[in-house]
């Protein structure tokens, strides 16, 4: 079973600065909720029961959010504010088992990972980026979820992670990968490039947001050595499959969007938008 999931939230977010000099860009909002909101909702349909934040200094009103605000609680039932009140509940009542652990200098998305060991144990566990949504029905980490016990029938240590094909110019900000077509959306993967330029990209297959990992990830990431100031889980990754760790990898079905830039920022807001009927109204009257 998988039922642990982390979210690695430390990161200073500097793509969206000023804005993220005060406020974390996971706590930007996506209509009225957060953008971990949505990532949050994504692991709880997906089934998982067991929440772990990896959050820095500042950060700490991430997990504010999801915990109970007994002041906010009793001002509103004072005032009658029931729907508020309910509404308020139904936040607070999402994440049932939350822990939280600091990672205290940003030093890279491997780092974050590896400051969580403690709390996931020697159990595989998902990964999900507060900054990536992903809007799909079943969610992604369900369908990932399904495809990794499936995968455990006939393989063993082995880990899954999301797949995206970006085009050729966009491989240069991602994990790329190179591997094998087992089916039209898994690959077994054979190597990871980080960030490569165009013409050094072995594939146009982008690692996103969500991953499933076999515990010995920890150790992995204990032994990479950090490059420009920051521990790349690419790194660790790569290394396990030299020494024999099955990777496959899922091309999700669902659209991805990336909160983390303003442009796709934007883009997000838009699209949630767009799917309720009155704030698509308002969209349409703009381009009249
Ligand atoms: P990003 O690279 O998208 O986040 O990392 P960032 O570093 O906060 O943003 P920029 O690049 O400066 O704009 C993906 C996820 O990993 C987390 C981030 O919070 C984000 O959710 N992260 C990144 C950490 O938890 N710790 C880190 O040291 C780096």
């Amino acid at each position: 079973m998988v039922r642990k999931v982390l979210f690695p939230v430390a990161g200073f977010g500097t793509r969206m600065l000023p804005v993220t000099k005060v406020v974390p860009k996971e706590l930007l909002p996506i209509l009225n909720r957060p953008a971990i909101e949505y990532v949050v909702d994504e692991a709880l349909n997906s089934g998982f029961d067991s929440f772990i934040f990896v959050i820095s200094y500042g950060k700490e009103a991430i997990i504010d959010y999801f915990d109970v605000d007994l002041g906010l609680r009793s001002f509103l039932a004072e005032r009658k504010k029931e729907s508020l009140l309910d509404l308020i509940k139904e936040v607070e009542s999402k994440v049932k088992t939350l822990s939280a652990v600091r990672q205290k200098i940003p030093e890279g998305l491997g780092h974050a990972v590896l400051s969580a060991e403690r709390l996931v144990g020697k159990e595989p566990f998902a990964v999900i980026l507060g900054d990536d949504l992903i809007d799909a029905e079943p969610p992604c980490l369900k369908q990932m979820k399904e495809l990794y016990l499936e995968l455990s029938a006939q393989t063993e240590n082995h880990s899954l992670i999301a797949l995206e094909e970006v085009s050729l110019e966009e491989v240069s900000k991602y994990g790329i990968v190179e591997g094998e077509r087992i089916s039209d959306n898994l690959i077994k993967i054979k190597r990871m490039v980080e960030k490569p330029s165009p013409e050094e990209a072995p594939s146009n297959l982008a690692i996103v947001g969500r991953y499933i990992f076999h515990p010995a990830i920890f150790e992995y990431l204990k032994r990479i050595p950090k490059k420009g100031g920051e521990y790349q889980l690419t790194d660790a990754m790569q290394l396990m499959i030299e020494e024999g760790y099955p990777f496959y990898g899922y091309i999700f079905q669902g659209i991805r969007l990336d909160t983390g830039n303003p442009k796709g920022y934007f883009k997000a807001i838009l699209h949630y938008a767009s799917k309720d009927p009155e704030l698509r109204e308002i969209l349409k009257s703009f381009f009249l």
